[in-house]
C-alpha cells in the first residue's frame, strides 16, 4: 500500500496533538478562583436524566468494559480477532486504537445527549465536538493520508479543526449531533481497520508515517489525549456523579517513613529518545545533558503540605510569587486549588460530582504553575527543571543508560503507576514502590502531571514531524512543561520522555508538582 494523497488535496496537519489537552485556544482561565462554580455559566446540568446514586449511571455501567488482568488500563480488551496474523507493530496499533475507543465510548455514553451537546465550561469543547473531532482526525490521517483513500466527510474538516475554532466558540458551530457523531466515528473506524490490515508497518519500512505503525500510534495517542480532555470536562461538569472507578490502594506501610527528598548525583545523562517507536517529535532526538547534583522530593507535594502554605498566608504574600503570578492571583482571586471550598477550619473538594473532605495524604491537584512555583519558594525550594525531572525518572547510575520508565523498560503495569483512568483520583503519596526510580523517587509516572520550571523548547536537532503544528508552533516561553502523566492519562500517551505543556495559569488539567533544590557544597554526589 502506498501513502497516496488524492489529487489536489494538501497534506493534512494534525490540528492538535498534546495540545488538545494543553492548548486552550486563547481562552482565559475563567474557572480560576477557589470555590467558584466553574461551570456556572453552562447550560443546566442534566442531572434529572442521570442516576443520583453515588456510583455509576446505568448507561455508564452498561458501557464500561471489563478489565483485562494485569493491564494498567481498564479499557484494554482481549485481543481482537482482527489482530490475528497482523505484524507486531500493527497488532500493537490495533490494541491501542481499540483501547482508546472503549474509553471514548465510556466517557460519552456516561452522560445524556443533552449533556453531550452542552458546554460545561468555556475552557472546554462540548463532548460531542471532541467525539466527532476524534473521528475527523482519524479520517484525515489514517483513512486519507495513510490509506490513500478519498475519505468520508471532507466537508466536516473545517468544523473540527482545532486551530480554526476556539473552544468557547464551538457550541455555536453546526456540529454533528450525538447520533450522527457516533455513526461517523464508527464509519471512520471501519475504514481505518481496513487500512491498518493492509499497511506495511515494518519498523524498517520506507514510509516514516507507517514504519512501526507510527501514524496509528499517533492517532491512538491523540484519541487518548482527547479522552483526558473529556475527563477534565467531566470534572468541570456540574450535576450528579456519572463516572465510577475503585479507589486506589492505600499507601504502603513505608510511605510514612520515606525520606523527604532523594539525591540525584550530578553528571550527564541521555535525555529524550531516538528509538521509541511512537515518541512524538518534541521528545526527539536523544541528547546528552549534564545535570548538576540536586535533591528532589521523594513524592509529589501533598494536600496536607499545600494546606500549610495556605494557612501560612501564602496566597496573600507577594514575596512568594513572581510578578506575573502575583498579578494573576489577585486578578483571578485565587485562594486555594481549583475545586476546593472552605468547610469550617478545613477544606472540601468537588471530584467528578462528589463533594468530600480534601484527603491529607494525596498529591495536590488542580494547581497552576504560578501556585506550584510560589509554594516551592515558600518552602525554601524550587521547581525542578525538565532535565532534572527526566534524569531522576530515567537515569540508571548502575548502567549509565536511560530507562523508558522509572522502574525499567517494561510497559506500565498496575503495580507501577496510577494511569489509564484506572482510578478517578491520585493515589496516596508514597504509593507504587514497584514503580520507584533508581533515585528512589516515587510516583514520577502517573497520579498527577508535574509542573517543571522549564519553558517548552525544542531539543537540539529537533525536526518537526509530521508537521510543525504538532509541536513547533508552541515552542517558547509562553508554555511551561509538565511531566509524568496523571491518573487520567493512558500509558500509550505517557512515558519517561513524554512532554506536556500548558499555560502557567492553567488549573483544570490534572496537574500537581514536586519541589527540588540544588545540592549544597559537600552534598555533591557527583558521579563524573
Ligand atoms: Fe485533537
Amino acid at each position: 500500500m502506498s501513502r497516496r494523497r488524492p489529487p489536489g488535496r494538501a497534506q493534512p496537519r494534525l490540528t492538535c496533538g498534546r495540545h488538545v489537552v494543553t492548548n486552550p485556544h486563547r481562552a482565559t482561565d475563567s474557572t480560576a478562583g477557589n470555590g467558584a462554580s466553574p461551570a456556572s455559566s453552562a447550560p443546566s446540568a442534566t442531572s434529572a436524566a442521570i442516576s443520583t446514586s453515588e456510583t455509576t449511571s446505568p448507561s455508564a455501567a452498561a458501557s464500561a468494559p471489563s478489565e483485562v488482568p494485569g493491564s494498567v488500563s481498564p479499557f484494554a480488551g482481549p485481543s481482537s480477532p482482527a489482530a490475528a496474523g497482523l505484524p507486531a507493530a500493527s497488532a500493537r496499533a490495533l490494541a491501542a486504537l481499540e483501547t482508546a475507543r472503549r474509553r471514548t465510548a465510556y466517557l460519552t455514553d456516561a452522560v445524556t445527549e443533552e449533556d453531550l451537546i452542552a458546554q460545561h465550561s468555556r475552557l472546554m469543547s462540548p463532548l460531542v465536538w471532541d467525539l466527532a473531532h476524534i473521528a475527523n482526525q482519524e479520517e484525515l490521517w489514517l483513512v486519507r493520508e495513510a490509506g490513500g483513500r478519498p475519505g468520508l466527510r471532507p466537508d466536516l474538516d473545517h468544523l473540527y479543526d482545532a486551530f480554526q475554532h476556539p473552544r468557547a466558540d464551538r457550541p455555536a458551530l453546526p456540529l454533528l449531533g450525538p447520533a450522527q457523531a457516533r455513526e461517523y466515528v464508527a464509519a471512520v473506524r471501519e475504514q481505518t481497520l481496513e487500512v491498518l490490515a493492509a499497511a506495511d508497518t515494518d519498523p524498517a519500512g520506507p514510509e516514516p508515517l507507517l514504519a512501526g505503525a507510527f501514524v496509528f500510534g499517533m492517532l491512538a495517542q491523540h484519541e487518548q489525549q482527547h479522552d483526558e480532555t473529556m475527563l477534565a470536562t467531566h470534572q468541570l461538569r456540574l450535576g450528579a456523579p456519572v463516572l465510577d472507578a475503585p479507589a486506589p490502594p492505600p499507601a504502603p506501610a513505608d510511605a510514612a517513613t520515606l525520606p523527604r527528598e532523594v539525591l540525584v548525583p550530578g553528571g550527564p545523562f541521555v535525555m529524550g529518545t531516538s528509538d521509541e517507536p511512537w515518541a512524538l517529535d518534541n521528545e526527539r532526538p536523544q541528547h546528552s545533558v549534564d545535570v548538576p547534583t540536586f535533591w528532589l522530593d521523594t513524592v509529589p507535594v501533598t494536600n496536607a503540605a499545600y494546606q500549610e502554605f495556605i494557612a501560612a498566608g501564602g496566597y496573600r504574600d507577594p514575596q512568594w510569587w513572581t510578578p506575573q503570578g502575583w498579578r494573576h492571583v489577585q486578578d483571578a482571586g485565587l485562594v486555594a486549588p481549583l475545586f476546593w471550598s472552605r468547610d469550617g477550619a478545613g477544606w472540601t473538594r468537588r471530584r467528578f460530582g462528589h463533594v468530600e473532605p480534601v484527603p491529607a495524604d494525596e498529591p495536590v491537584l488542580h494547581v497552576c504553575w504560578y501556585e506550584a512555583d510560589a509554594y516551592a519558594r515558600w518552602a525554601g525550594r524550587r521547581l525542578p527543571t525538565e532535565a532534572e525531572w527526566e534524569k531522576a525518572a530515567r537515569h540508571d547510575p548502575a548502567t549509565g543508560r536511560s530507562r523508558r520508565y522509572p522502574w525499567g523498560d517494561a510497559d506500565p503495569g498496575p503495580e507501577h503507576a496510577n494511569l489509564g483512568q484506572r482510578h478517578l483520583r491520585p493515589a496516596p503519596a508514597g504509593s507504587y514502590p514497584a514503580g520507584a526510580a533508581p533515585s528512589g523517587a516515587r510516583q514520577l509516572i502517573g497520579d498527577v502531571w508535574e509542573w517543571t520550571s522549564s519553558d517548552f523548547d525544542p531539543y537540539p536537532g529537533f525536526t518537526a514531524f509530521p508537521y510543525k503544528e504538532y509541536s513547533e508552533v508552541f515552542f517558547g516561553p509562553e508554555y511551561k512543561v509538565l511531566r509524568g502523566g496523571a491518573f487520567g492519562v493512558d500509558p500509550v500517551a505517557c512515558r519517561g520522555t513524554f512532554r506536556n505543556w500548558d499555560y502557567p495559569i492553567r488549573r483544570q488539567i490534572f496537574a500537581g508538582f514536586r519541589t527540588a533544590r540544588s545540592a549544597a557544597p559537600g552534598e555533591d554526589g557527583d558521579a563524573r
